[in-house]
């Protein structure tokens, strides 16, 4: 748990409560939280579920590890206590995000069940829906894929503490939503995940 460095401020309230902020958006936010393995098919996924809600005029917005760490996570790596940063950032700024109405998608690996919890409680406490999608896909696969060469360069020793290689990957026990990326196809992961939207009622508000 990051402390509170920061003395002598006051929180400030607004005049707009978050259900008028969603009753205008017509929809209510939500994060879905993928994590699993690097090439799991995390980020395919998210592309394809921002495109469907966005091509049925919903609001949608994708966090993706990668990405994120060109910005505004630049200045971490990969020790445990990097990640734990990573995901704890990015846990804040997608409850932001659907604070603000938007169906917010995170795409990553995000390996210790510890760090995912911190960011599910910071949703709970502010009564906001954290739907945590388990990408599930074997090892194996994952590596067979290796869309980016970054298995190889794990087994060849070229990457130190490379998740599920020599680093550890902790699954999901009670994810909400549990996708078989190595079976199932993309539409029908999408559609499972808009049938985890609509059984919440978060395509309208
Ligand atoms: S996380 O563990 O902190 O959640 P994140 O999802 O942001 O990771 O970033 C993972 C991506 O960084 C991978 O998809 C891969 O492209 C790249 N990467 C580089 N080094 C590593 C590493 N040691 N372990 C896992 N992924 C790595």
């Amino acid at each position: 748990m990051a402390e509170q460095k920061a003395t002598n401020i006051t929180w400030h309230d607004g005049d707009v409560t978050c259900a008028e902020r969603h009753s205008n958006l017509g929809q209510k936010g939500a994060t879905l939280w993928m994590t699993g393995l690097s090439a799991s098919g995390k980020s395919t996924v998210a592309v394809a579920l921002e495109k469907v809600l966005l091509d049925r005029g919903k609001h949608a917005y994708r966090l993706d590890g990668d990405n994120v760490r060109h910005g505004l996570n630049k200045n971490l790596g990969f020790s445990a206590e990097d990640r734990a940063e990573n995901i704890r950032r990015i846990g804040e700024v997608a409850k932001l995000f659907t604070e603000a109405g938007m169906i917010t998608i995170t795409s990553f690996i995000s390996p210790y069940r510890t760090d995912r919890d911190l960011v599910r409680a910071l949703h709970d406490d502010a009564d906001l829906p954290f739907i945590e999608v388990y990408v599930d896909c074997s090892l194996k696969v994952a590596e067979e894929r290796d869309p980016k060469g970054l298995y190889k360069k794990a087994r060849a020793g070229e990457i130190k503490g490379f998740t599920g290689i020599d680093d550890p990957y902790e699954a999901p026990t009670s994810a909400e939503v549990h996708l078989h990326s190595d079976t199932m196809s993309v539409a029908e992961q999408v559609a499972a995940l808009l049938d985890a939207l609509e059984q919440r009622s978060i395509l309208s508000a």
